[in-house]
């Protein structure tokens, strides 16, 4: 990356001054977010940060100390300017090396701009599963399963990205009493359930007749099996579809049925390791209280003899680390599990499995309000449906619609890059009210938007096509420096992202770009400028086109190249 480039050029000045290896300075070296002052330094160090952390001697005057420091460091034809102020130094770089490094890494890398960063080459690789969307078979999908499918999607593109070998999971819901309720109404089972478990609410009959359904598949009795593999073979397919048209894909399809018989071996171990109690009502717990009184416990075990939720998630986790031997393991649900997931890796320490401290629970918060004109949302296709829809609604106003080749396909995608712009701007675990007309809106911080400036920028490059070497003298100007500038923050919003697994980092710098390629582009023509100049400012927006683009795919979002 280029950034680091610069990182290391002013590392290597800190270490020859400081007498300290220049790895001690990189990581300490950000790029600063941009603003609309002229001539704005690129980078920064705090020097409070490398005192407290000991790295430097304190002498207990901090601004006098940043100022020594930075007159000790020479300026070059690379760092050309050097400043400090409130306990930092401030770096500028020349602005013809900025755009000469930014448009060279565009050129060489394109789809990998940025990945090569050693600030990324720095993060620990290896296997990770990531376990996401994990619906119910035959109950209600509910907006939450939503957002655990875009949000497990961009965690393992960005993992997939940055080099670890990923494996993405789908862990159905696809054990338990709801399967003895649709036990009479087996085709039609994704138009019933609402009704039936309406129904199974008010009625003792028909809860009843549910729970003998479950006791007989929990003995593997022959027709009720039949029914079940059929209930689940139907899902199945419906979720295959939806998920195709999301843009996601799962390498394994698991479930918690999977892991019956081993809940059971589980819970013997834990009853040889002595981990096990039994209780006055016959239900086998775990003790997770620090002082053994019971005052935070686990249920493993019903009475008659059947696992639970847990037991079969301790059972599929041995067992996945035992398949994929896995380095970490990240789980992607709402924050009401959150309880769930700190006893279930409790629980697998106790039992000695030191993995564990590798797993990960990734919560997220409530999106209310997520309607469709069918009403709340029960299927995931109705709310694909809708967006795909109202996005066909407001494009058909716009005049460029009439010469796309598939309208109701990039509507589609353009929808559904709406909804998870609004899903991942914020810190994952706030809830969120939904609002079909604000993540639709063509201007602001949205998915619209997005598409609709790489869309232009594509249009600006097939119209003139672009060149291969240009004179970086011609994007001095203030609008393309701002952008360079920004550019040189990718790696470590990447970097971001990567450490707290949060999308909004990466969301908010492809807004940013967006929001200064729409300006660059209204006043940087290309048309009737100079030959030379219409070169370079093509490149600069090829450059912008490609990061957005690249960015976007992370997100989980097909880039649109025409609407
Ligand atoms: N099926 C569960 C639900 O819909 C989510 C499963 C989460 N993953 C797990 N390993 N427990 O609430």
């Amino acid at each position: 990356h280029m950034a680091c480039f610069f990182r290391r050029r002013i590392a290597s000045k800190l270490s020859r001054c400081l007498g300290l290896p220049e790895d001690t300075f990189i990581s300490a070296l950000c790029a600063i977010p941009v603003s609309k002052k002229q001539q704005s330094p690129d980078f920064r160090l705090s020097v409070k940060a490398l005192l407290s952390k000991g790295i430097l001697p304190d002498n207990g005057d901090l601004e006098a100390q940043t100022k020594t420091l930075a007159n000790q460091l020479q300026q070059d034809d690379v760092v050309e300017e050097i400043f400090a102020g409130r306990g930092v130094i401030h770096f500028r770089v020349s602005r013809i090396q900025l755009v000469q490094k930014v448009l060279e890494q565009s050129r060489k890398e394109r789809d990998k701009f940025g990945m090569k960063s050693e600030l990324l080459k720095g993060l620990k690789k290896g296997t990770t599963v990531v376990e996401f969307s994990s619906p119910n078979i035959a109950k209600k999908f509910h907006a939450g399963h939503l957002r655990s499918t875009i949000i497990g999607n961009f965690i393992a593109n960005l993992k997939g990205s940055l080099g670890n070998n990923v494996i993405r999971m789908n862990y159905l819901g696809d054990w338990g009493m709801q399967f003895g309720i649709y036990s009479n109404t087996r085709a039609c089972v994704l138009q019933v359930y609402v009704q039936v478990n309406r129904e199974a609410e008010n009625d003792e009959a028909v809860e009843q007749a549910g729970r003998e359904f479950f006791r007989q598949l929990e003995q593997h009795e022959q027709h009720a099996m039949a029914l079940w593999r059929q209930f689940r073979e139907i899902t199945v397919s419906e979720y295959r579809k939806v998920y195709k048209r999301l843009g996601v894909h799962f390498d394994v399809y698991s479930g918690e049925s999977f892991h019956q018989k081993q809940a059971q071996e589980v819970v013997l171990r834990l009853q040889t390791q002595g981990l096990l109690k039994t209780t006055e009502k016959g239900t086998g717990v775990v003790d997770l209280s620090p002082s053994g009184d019971m005052s935070n416990y686990s249920t493993l075990l019903r009475s008659d003899g059947t696992s639970l939720y847990i037991t079969r998630d301790l059972a599929a986790a041995i067992n996945r680390k035992e398949i994929h031997n896995f380095d970490e393991m990240i789980y992607v649900t709402d924050k009401s599990q959150g309880n769930h997931f700190q006893q279930l890796f409790q629980i697998l320490l106790a039992m000695g499995h030191l993995w564990a401290e590798r797993c990960q629970h990734v919560p997220f918060g409530l999106v209310q309000g997520m309607k469709t004109r069918l009403g709340e949302v029960v299927f995931l296709e109705d709310v694909l449906d809708e967006a795909q829809a109202r996005m066909l609604r407001n494009m058909s106003q716009a005049k460029t619609t009439k010469e796309m080749d598939d309208p109701e396909d990039t509507a589609e995608k353009v929808g559904i890059s709406a909804l998870i712009i609004q899903d991942f701007k914020g810190p994952l675990v706030s809830d969120y009210k939904f609002d079909w007309d604000r993540i639709l809106q063509a201007q602001g911080d949205t998915g619209v938007f997005l598409q609709y400036t790489h869309a232009r920028l594509c249009s600006l490059i097939r119209l003139h096509g672009e060149e291969d070497t240009v004179n970086p003298s011609l994007l001095l100007d203030q609008r393309s420096v701002l952008i360079m500038q920004h550019l040189l923050r990718y790696d470590e919003v990447l970097y971001q992202s990567a450490c707290d697994l949060q999308p909004k980092h990466l969301v908010n710098f492809l807004m940013t770009l967006s929001h200064l390629a729409a300006s660059a582009h209204r006043h940087l023509p290309v048309k009737g400028s100079p030959q030379a100049v219409a070169q370079a400012r093509l490149q600069l927006f090829s450059c912008v086109c490609t990061v957005l683009a690249n960015g976007m795919r992370i997100l989980g979002i097909t880039p649109v190249e025409k609407m």
